[in-house]
């Protein structure tokens, strides 16, 4: 096996140099070679030696990190955990044994298993006082803007743990945020529906207690279907970690400068909850529903082609992924295992997601852009078919991805090369120039600056 752990990857003696229009070498790059996928020019000498940066804005050339974490091959649709194709760990792991391997490096032996899943049910319940942020939410308060809120005020109540410098302090802090996320993010769901909120049961696995958490009531039995916590678990798997994506490098970025471990993942929450990134799961069944009937579908596909619109199709497209994103396939095949359960033959907004899939696929432009369905695509329709509501959608994919941000924040905080993330930029400002009194000042800013910003104030 190629050493995946060596410091900057396997390094041979070749160099790439830097020539300017008249020969001169400006500067010599080392050419990296990962494990696997494309090779990398360091270039972080490049300034030092010729004081010349990079521009490369949404790092689309740009390798920010070492990581032996996970590993996307676009173009022929893989993804790796540690090596593991997401498919076999989809199928016959847990989300928890993931949740270590990721951590850790290696799938763990069964005392290992039992040990990392004890730390993790003994911190699933959350401090009462918790409970009390809620009530300052409005009762239609977003998840997300709950889920965010409240993770970062965890750092208030660990302040043992946040010592970012101390790898037992990180330890703890991991356990309890991955404990955690479920007990809370079902408690923003209960608040949104007025229920009391539900308390952990340690005597169930994590995937069926988080269900637990979401829809029992204190009034009544409640028995987890384990198709459904199955079904949630795999969910939890093929979205845990996805390399350097944007909430994952936002959790690094805000790591670098040592900012505590709960304020960092808050930070990944945030990213996370745009629709351009996790917050696509909900977009898209936003967008399903407005569709509504298979007969609006050319309308959909147009306005997505058109440049004049800004409209995209939700769940379609990725940075990496230029052919089928394999998240989306094993997501596919849960949702059928979930509509049997349930004794449906026949969803219509399944089929509808299926219809639009199949004529964007035969569509000329989608093809041409490469652009397939990605994990977003058929994850909400699951969600929706185990009852969950949209809004909580995202919520869940932050549980998902919380083992990985925290794999990704561990790696980052023990590399020792890891310094405060602090990108340089092209700069378009105007020159170095005298300050002038405003009595003496002639407008610069034209038609933008007459232009008065008004501010729409709605109070309820
Ligand atoms: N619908 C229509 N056109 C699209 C779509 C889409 N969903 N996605 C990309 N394109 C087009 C762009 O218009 C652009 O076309 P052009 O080259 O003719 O101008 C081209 O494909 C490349 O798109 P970019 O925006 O440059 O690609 P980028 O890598 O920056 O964006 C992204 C990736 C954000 C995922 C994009 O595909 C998108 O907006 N998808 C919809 C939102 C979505 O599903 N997000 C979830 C991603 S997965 C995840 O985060 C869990």
């Amino acid at each position: 096996m190629p050493d995946a752990n060596s410091q900057n990857g396997r390094q041979e003696q070749k160099i790439y140099k830097l020539v300017d229009d008249q020969g001169k070498v400006v500067a010599e790059l080392p050419l990296l070679h990962p494990t696997l996928g494309f090779d990398v020019v360091d270039t972080r000498k490049l300034f030092q030696t010729a004081n010349i940066t990079t521009f490369d804005p949404s790092y689309g050339s740009t390798a920010s990190c070492r990581s032996s974490i996970s590993y996307v091959d676009g173009d022929n649709g893989v993804l790796l955990y540690r090596g593991y194709p997401i498919e076999e760990l989809a199928e016959k792991s847990t989300f928890l044994e993931v949740a270590y391997l990721l951590l850790f490096g290696e799938l763990p032996t069964q005392s290992e298993l039992d040990k990392f899943v004890h730390e993790i049910t003994m911190h699933t319940m959350v401090h009462e006082q918790i409970a009390n942020f809620f009530s300052g939410f409005r009762r239609d308060a977003h998840p997300m803007a709950i889920l965010l809120g409240v993770v970062g005020a965890l750092s208030a109540f660990y302040p043992d743990s946040i010592d970012v410098h101390d790898p037992q302090q990180r330890l703890i802090s991991i356990y309890r945020l991955i404990a955690k996320m479920p007990t809370i993010s079902a408690m923003a769901h209960k608040y949104s529906l007025g229920q009391p909120f539900i308390y952990p049961r340690n005597n169930l696995e994590y995937s069926a207690n988080f269900l637990h958490m979401m829809f029992a009531v204190p009034a009544e039995e409640y028995k987890v279907n384990p198709i459904f916590a199955k079904a949630m678990n795999t969910l939890f798997i093929v979205q845990a970690d996805h390399e350097q994506n944007a909430s994952t490098s936002t959790v690094r970025g805000v790591g670098s400068s040592h900012a505590n471990p709960f304020a960092s993942i808050a930070a990944g929450i945030a990213s996370l909850w745009g629709p351009l990134h996790g917050g696509a799961n909900e977009a898209v069944l936003r967008m399903l529903l407005d569709i509504g009937t298979k007969d609006r579908i050319p309308e959909v596909i147009a306005r997505a082609k058109d440049k004049n619109d800004p409209f995209r199709l939700f769940g379609f497209g990725h940075r990496v992924y230029k052919n089928y994103d394999p998240r989306a396939r094993v997501m596919k095949r849960v949702y059928e295992e979930v509509l049997s359960e349930l004794g449906v033959s026949n969803d219509p907004l399944f089929d509808l997601a299926r219809e639009l899939e199949k004529v964007a696929l035969n569509d000329e432009y989608f093809i041409s852009h490469k652009l397939y369905p990605n994990v977003d695509f058929y994850s909400g329709v699951i969600m929706r078919a185990l009852g969950i509501p949209m809004t909580m959608f995202t919520a869940i994919f932050a549980i998902a991805r919380t083992p990985g941000w925290l794999a990704q924040w561990k790696e980052m905080i023990e590399d020792p090369d890891q310094r405060i993330a602090r990108p340089r930029q092209l700069y378009t400002g105007a020159p170095r120039r005298s300050y002038v009194d405003v009595k003496h000042r002639v407008s610069q800013n034209g038609a933008a600056a007459g232009k008065q910003i008004k501010a729409e104030v709605h109070e309820t």
